[in-house]
């Protein structure tokens, strides 16, 4: 005989013969009688009793599943017995607590501080809108604000720069003019920051695109009624959502809405785009609560064609900011300006990233998020 397959056959015998079960069989037995009953029918097929479980089911285990006897021959005597109802081997089952999404790890540093999205008292269930979703892939949000910066590491690998725009210059490229001017960059964060890209947070639709449409050269832009228009209809067939976080003055009840062309533009992108479903615009109610502003002056929210977004803090109390009106549409997570310690994360100018941005331009942002979620969905 081959030397090879002598040492293989001693090996498979001394395997065979060693081997010891490395798991005891349970069954939960049904039985009447009670615990005598049950210990009695323990004794008499050399099982052992665990416990009871309830009423009159006990758990019996089986250690020597492999010595003495099989499995199927402990079960046949369990169930042999007159007294015994019912013998149901006891397996395991995967279960999951609903309230932990223990599969989502992601590796983005700032992921832990957004509770917004999946803990927290006041969140947005984000994580099984994940997994009904396609994350808003197939989405494109144009962000119409200060713009955004084209290499910022949370952002680059979701800008559709197609599709941005400058109008002012008439150009694709969105980069803000000054290098402080991150409100549009924030917002665009908020809606699609790159996942699991060890960087900053995630978006609440990080698979959907943000282009950049620059409306805005500082905090306060003089914007002509064209410039507007040109900005709410840029590309409607593209751009599945405007987010727009920004509107009328917020301090001393200015009646005011889109001018004439703005209002045009608005009026037929909202009925015209997406191929005739019509595009979704969502803008901020405004941050004017502490100076006694009311949202029902604001003509881009007190029309039929917008969603009028609000913020609420982290306890589920109403920011010193909020506006009241008729036309806040739904409020989402924001923070308040001081004396908030809540975490609100987005990526800050080129390359940074903060966890402190306040009021309802990331609320709209958020709200816009959520939307292509929906947009999205399987
Ligand atoms: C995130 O990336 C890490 C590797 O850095 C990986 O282990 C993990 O599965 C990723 N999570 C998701 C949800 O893609
Ligand atoms: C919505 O607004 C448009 C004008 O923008 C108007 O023509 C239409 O009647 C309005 N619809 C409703 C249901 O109020």
């Amino acid at each position: 005989m081959d030397v090879k397959l002598v040492v293989f056959l001693s090996l498979l015998v001394n395997m065979v013969t060693s081997y010891k079960p490395t798991h005891e069989k349970t069954w939960a037995v049904q039985l009447e009688g009670g615990r005598e009953e049950a210990l009695r029918i323990a004794h008499k097929t050399g099982a052992t009793l665990v416990k009871k479980i309830f009423g009159d089911y006990y758990l019996f285990k089986d250690e020597n599943v492999r010595k003495a006897r099989t499995k199927k021959d402990c079960e046949k005597m369990l169930k042999a017995e007159p007294s015994v109802k019912m013998v149901k081997e006891d397996v395991l089952h995967t279960r999951q607590l609903y309230a932990q999404h223990q599969g989502v790890v992601l590796n983005d540093p700032l992921w832990g501080y957004q509770t917004y999205l999946h803990s927290g008292l006041v969140h947005m269930n984000v994580l099984p809108a994940w997994e009904r979703t396609r994350k808003g892939e197939g989405v494109v949000v144009g962000v119409i604000d200060d713009g955004i910066f084209t290499n910022q590491p949370d952002l680059r690998d979701n800008l559709d720069l197609g599709l941005s725009y400058d109008v002012f210059r008439g150009t694709e490229d969105p980069t803000p003019y000054m290098p402080q001017s991150s409100h549009g960059t924030n917002c665009a964060g908020i809606i699609a920051a790159v996942h699991n890209n060890s960087f900053c947070g995630v978006g609440v639709a990080y698979k959907a695109k943000v282009a950049g449409i620059k409306m805005f050269s500082g905090a306060i832009t003089d914007i002509s009624d064209a410039q507007e228009a040109s900005a709410l209809s840029h590309e409607h067939q593209h751009i599945s959502i405007y987010s727009c976080s920004w509107g009328p003055s917020d301090w001393n009840n200015a009646l005011e809405g889109p001018d004439t062309v703005a209002r045009e533009a608005l009026v037929m992108a909202a009925r015209e785009g997406r191929d005739g479903k019509g595009s979704i615009f969502v803008f901020s109610t405004g941050n004017g609560g502490t100076y006694g502003d009311s949202c029902a002056y604001n003509g881009y929210i007190n029309t039929n064609n917008t969603i009028g977004i609000g913020g609420l803090l982290q306890d589920g109390s109403i920011p010193s900011f909020a506006e009241a009106c008729t036309s806040v549409f739904a409020v989402t997570y924001s923070r308040d300006y001081t004396g908030d310690t809540a975490n609100l994360v987005v990526p800050y100018r080129s390359s940074g990233c903060r966890t402190s941005v306040s009021g309802t331009s990331p609320a709209a942002a958020m709200a816009a998020g959520v939307f292509s979620l929906v947009l999205s969905a399987k």
